[in-house]
């Protein structure tokens, strides 16, 4: 805060956008290499999803869903559940942000053990640099010590994973304890845009199912086409009993996130008043129609532009091989790293070593690449490229361009 309060710092104010593109309050154009914090799908200004919440915004902004439901959230509902096998991830909880999401799978998670009458299992499984939100309870599953050191030991108490290794050597005892795994499938994304491998979230599943151990998925980042598929679970044929979307759920329009569970956990929750079954969590916006409305035009727009079958494998297949051309050209790339629209570029001294972190290398080349028409942001070194999934090979290009550009005035080879 002291660098953005500054008198000689002048802030980027962003007030057009565009598909890719952004506009600044000057008129200068930038792609949104981040896809503004990972959030926008179909570009900025899609016309369906402008239109439908201006409809939606005529008839009912919001109403709460203490006791009642809107027209927009329930077809909702009923369009997400569909997006997954029948009689899987057949209940849907609305909420408002990734984090929230989260928030409310760990608490649908507890109450539930507690309601089977397994009230020892408290403990949830994260794994090292995990990034799942900024609420207590989701901060606290997080591995990432500059986000989250100074939370030592408050909020939920968490088992810290590396892999499927730690898993397999937990005591029974330890197991037992364990209300649910939580992961970032396929992709940590804070952590520095990293893989797990092939195979692992199959594996995951596994061994929850032996050990009859919740598996929620934070497919925050990773839903609604970023890593190819409409959600990353698909490309091992899995099925999590929580799933927590947000960030593209409204195609990158407003704030609203829905976690998915099942039947199982539902009917938990079923009873008399006087049982206490009652799930106390709900937010004043939950459910908001506005918010609901975009997100099934989002929907929409997945099928009318082929999204998935058509228009993704061409635009990552281009992006691998920019990538690739860069890593194959230039010692100072130290590692490429990408799942399907979702790619970071991890910049080292040339001599395949990691950067010093002190010189803020990576929010250097981000800040250059602005002057060649590319918004994005770092994580530590890592450049991070997360565009809008309708963005064409030659704004590609430009992207990779920029960054390169900004790469060679930051870093002298
Ligand atoms: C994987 C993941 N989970 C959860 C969150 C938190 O989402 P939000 O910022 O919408 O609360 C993020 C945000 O970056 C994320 O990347």
């Amino acid at each position: 805060m002291r660098d953005w309060v500054a008198p000689e710092h002048d802030p980027l104010v962003l007030v057009r956008g565009e598909g890719a593109y952004l506009m600044d309050a000057q008129g200068n154009r930038y792609l949104d290499g981040n896809a503004s914090i990972w959030t926008n799908i179909h570009g900025h200004g899609r016309a369906e999803i402008v239109s439908a919440i201006q409809e939606q915004a005529a008839k009912l902004a919001h109403a709460s869903m203490l006791g009642f439901t809107n027209e927009p959230a329930a077809a909702l509902a009923e369009a997400l559940t569909g997006c997954f096998p029948p009689e899987t991830l057949t209940k849907v909880f609305y909420t408002d942000d990734g984090s929230t999401a989260i928030e409310c799978a760990l608490r649908m998670a507890l109450q539930y053990w507690q309601m089977e009458g397994e009230g020892g299992r408290t403990r949830f499984l994260a794994f090292d640099r995990a990034y799942h939100g900024d609420t207590l309870g989701a901060a606290s599953l997080g591995g990432i010590p500059t986000f989250h050191g100074r939370l030592g030991n408050l909020g939920v108490p968490v088992v810290q994973a590396t892999g499927m290794e730690a898993l397999h050597a937990l005591s029974s005892g330890e197991v037992k304890q364990l209300a649910g795994v939580v992961i970032e499938p396929l992709i940590q994304g804070a952590a520095g845009i990293r893989l797990w491998p092939p195979g692992m979230l199959g594996e995951l599943r596994d061994w929850c199912h032996r050990h009859d151990v919740f598996l929620i998925l934070d497919e925050v980042m990773t839903g609604f086409g970023r890593t190819g598929k409409l959600f990353a679970c698909e490309h091992e044929d899995v099925v999590p009993d929580f799933i927590a979307l947000a960030k593209g759920l409204t195609g990158g329009t407003l704030p609203l996130a829905a976690t998915l569970t099942t039947k199982r956990v539902f009917d938990a929750f079923l009873g008399d008043p006087a049982e206490h079954r009652t799930f106390y969590y709900g937010h004043s916006y939950c459910g908001n129609p506005l918010g609901c409305a975009a997100a099934l035009a989002n929907l929409a727009v997945f099928e009318k532009d082929r999204v998935i079958e058509e228009v993704l494998p061409e635009t990552i297949a281009h992006l691998k091989g920019r990538l690739e051309e860069w890593a194959g050209e230039d010692r100072r790339v130290r590692e490429v790293r990408q799942c399907g629209l979702i790619a970071g570029v991890e910049i080292g001294d040339g001599s395949g070593a990691v950067l010093d972190a002190a010189n803020r290398t990576g929010a250097r080349i981000c800040l250059a690449a602005r002057k060649h028409g590319l918004l994005t942001r770092p994580i530590n070194d890592t450049l991070v490229l997360m565009p809008p999934l309708c963005i064409t090979a030659a704004q590609l290009d430009d992207a990779v361009g920029a960054l390169r550009k900004a790469l060679d005035e930051v870093v002298t080879d």
